[in-house]
């Protein structure tokens, strides 16, 4: 029995002097301390001896337990300390290794010219609304004089949420200015940028949803004199002093008159070239003086106030601004594409 305690413990504590992990010193334990371990093995034996052998060979089997606990506490300690150590070099941060590079974005080419416009309105003191998308089809088209059978209220042209046509995507910004009218005191000066939405194929100059800028003066004496002056002053703001425009009769159901304006070419500058469709000019917007039906039905008196109002297509004014030749670009959110501007 002696030998055999003796063969245990040199045996184990040269295991747990080699053992490389904490499963195979788990193991261990199992093996050489665990209730079914050899140790135990050996003491069960302790019946046999007779009374005088016991105390000394019990002695030595405490002994021989003591050192194999003992011993697998040292390996214990052994295996954290390496593996605090590899954690520690693996976790090791090289201050010489070049830092990723921190890419700020910018704005987006259409915002940078919103903005350029919204500064010049601003300086000349007209206030910048924002409106809802989800827009009630009365302010979108009754309010604004396109009656019951007007072409633009077809289902075929306006995203409608209900079979009734009472609720609808916004298909122009013009149904803030009688947001405006309802909601604000006389006079009124704004613009009101935002997203609006038409049932339309996407190419090089369509999307179902892009962005108008819609604009309104309603005071005393307002007459198209201060429209054209207004209009031009922004123009040359924009895109250069001298910048030509030209006002052409056109048909809104809420202005009268209305017109659509025209700038001068940038590219050819008015002599015709592919990017104005050989015409010299391009088309900017539409506009007119406030339809009185229109002033009426928001409870404003034609008789005492009058008013000038327009619409542009953002991304065309971004377009023109950047000279980008297709609109897909300015929604497709290509870094590369972006990063130009
Ligand atoms: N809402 C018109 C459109 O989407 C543009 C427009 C024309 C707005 C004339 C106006 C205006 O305010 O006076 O085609």
């Amino acid at each position: 029995m002696k030998e055999q305690l003796a063969k245990i413990k040199s045996e184990a504590l040269s295991a747990f002097e080699a053992v490389q992990s904490k499963a195979d010193l788990d193991a261990l334990r199992v093996k050489y301390l665990g209730k079914k371990g050899e140790l135990t093995a050996v003491l069960k034996q302790m019946g046999k001896l007779t009374p005088a052998e016991r105390p000394a060979m019990g002695q030595l089997a405490n002994e021989v337990r003591a050192a194999l606990e003992g011993a697998l506490e040292s390996a214990a300690g052994k295996l954290e300390a390496t593996a605090l150590e590899h954690r520690l070099k693996a976790e090791a941060v090289d201050v010489t290794v070049p830092g990723k590079p921190v890419t700020v974005g910018h704005r987006h080419p259409m915002y940078i010219a919103l903005d350029e416009m919204k500064e010049i309105f601003i300086g000349m003191g007209f206030t910048v609304l924002d409106g809802p998308e989800v827009e009630l089809a009365e302010l979108n088209f009754d309010r604004l004089n396109a009656e019951e059978g007007h072409p633009s209220r077809d289902w075929s042209d306006t995203f409608y949420f209900d079979r009734e046509e009472r609720v609808m995507l916004r298909s122009q910004t013009s149904p803030m200015q009688v947001r405006a009218m309802d909601s604000m005191e006389l006079p009124i000066r704004i613009i009101a940028p935002g997203r609006v939405y038409r049932k339309d194929e996407v190419d090089a100059t369509h999307s179902p949803m892009f962005h108008q800028v819609e604009g309104m003066v309603i005071d005393k004496g307002v007459t198209m004199a201060d429209l054209k002056g207004t209009l031009n002053t922004v123009v040359e703001r924009m895109y250069g002093k001298g910048t030509k425009t030209r006002f052409r009769p056109h048909h809104f159901p809420f202005t009268e008159p209305s017109c659509e304006v025209d700038v001068q070419c940038y590219k050819c500058g008015g002599v015709g070239c592919p990017t104005c469709k050989g015409e010299g000019w391009i088309e900017l917007l539409g506009a007119g003086m406030i339809h009185p039906r229109v002033l009426e039905m928001a409870g404003i008196d034609p008789e005492v106030w009058s008013g000038w109002a327009f619409g542009f297509g953002l991304e065309r004014t971004a377009m023109r601004r950047f000279k980008i030749d297709d609109l897909r670009l300015i929604f497709e959110n290509d870094v590369r594409f972006l990063e130009q501007f």
